[in-house]
């Protein structure tokens, strides 16, 4: 059982009647607590910003626009196989989901533990950059799993991450066309040419076996553009799922649910890419001419043609006839 709160309980009971009132009394038999315990799990909900209108007189009423991370909420939108795997926390602000599920992980948890955030103060990003993980416009995941998988197929995990990532965006964006979001191999998700999504999978070995003991799966989502602007370093090449403005309430609880419930059977069937012609068929490096660019720096142009079964990239570099697989690594690449 996770840990529950009165405040996530009373959360999901006001979701449930979004714009329209909960009384103090009602709420506080339901959940068999003292009403004072129910106005003190509002005034905490308020001081953390949820919008929660009326009095305990009154009745206490959720915003309609309100788009606020709920564990009960996600849980009650997961499938069943999810919700046996799936341990959720939802929280407003975190330094990093990534990082937390790592601390969890070397604490012993099981796999499935799972940490959801509305913003993070320390956001990882791939090659040892920062992600921008801004209130409000933003989701933030991450997954403990304990993978039965060769460290060499770690690559795996990101990629079934993606093309859960993406059909999941499609689903909850009714404004988009199945296929529109796209994948930058090896796991940045586009849509109209904008990256709306990175993934970043982190290891921990065992000494003993020298394979996984832990990998922590993190995905952060711009649902939509962020209040202030894009900072200047992304501002050309970030977007968001949906435009200013069109991002339904409630979003964030539906896109973390999909993801999840689209993660879960392909996470489960590895070693078998069970995703493969998902991922081929949503690539968007294919076909193009790309500067390959490694861990140190140094840029190589290539053409590239396909996508191997272990999802490589399959390139041919300037000046050479021979096909040469990328795996991730700290390889990127760079559309011309
Ligand atoms: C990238 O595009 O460079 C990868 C970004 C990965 C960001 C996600 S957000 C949830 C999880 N927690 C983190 O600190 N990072 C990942």
């Amino acid at each position: 059982m996770r840990k529950s709160g009165t405040k996530e309980k009373i959360l999901a009971l006001l979701n449930e009647r979004k714009g329209t009132s909960y009384s103090g009394q009602e709420l506080a038999d339901t959940l068999n607590i003292s009403r004072t315990s129910v106005w003190k799990a509002i005034n905490a909900l308020r001081d953390e910003g949820v919008k929660i209108g009326g009095s305990t007189n009154s009745g206490y009423t959720l915003a309609p626009e309100s788009d606020v991370l709920n564990s009960y909420v996600v849980e009650d939108l997961l499938n069943e196989d999810s919700r046996s795997f799936y341990r959720i926390n939802c929280v407003k602000t975190i330094d990093s989901t990534n990082l937390k599920c790592k601390s969890e992980a070397e604490s012993g948890a099981y796999e499935g533990v799972t940490y959801i955030a509305e913003e993070q103060t320390k956001g990882r990003g791939r090659r040892g950059r920062s992600f921008f993980s801004p209130d409000s416009t933003g989701l933030y995941l991450s997954i403990l799993l304990r993978p039965e998988l060769e460290i060499s197929d770690a690559v795996l995990i990101t990629t079934a991450a993606a093309v859960a990532a993406a059909t999941a965006s499609e689903k909850v964006n009714d404004l988009i066309k199945e296929g529109d979001v796209k994948i930058k191999w090896v796991n940045d998700l586009y849509l109209n040419d904008k990256k709306i999504s990175g993934i970043l999978t982190e290891a921990g070995l065992s000494m003993e076996t020298g394979g996984f003991d832990y990998a922590v799966m993190g995905i952060g989502f711009n649902l939509a553009p962020p209040k202030g602007g894009w900072p200047d370093d992304i501002k050309d090449r970030a977007g968001s799922l949906f435009d200013e403005g069109l991002c339904p309430a409630g979003t964030r609880n539906r896109l973390a649910a999909e993801f999840l419930n689209a993660f879960l059977p392909i996470y489960k069937a590895l070693p078998d890419v069970t995703y493969l012609s998902e991922y081929r068929k949503r690539q968007l490096t294919l076909d193009k001419d790309i500067d390959v660019i490694d861990g140190a720096g140094n840029k190589k142009r290539a053409h590239a043609t396909g996508i191997d079964d272990r999802c490589g990239l399959i390139v041919i570099f300037e000046g050479e006839d021979k096909p040469v697989t990328l795996t991730s690594g700290e390889i990127s690449t760079r559309v011309i």
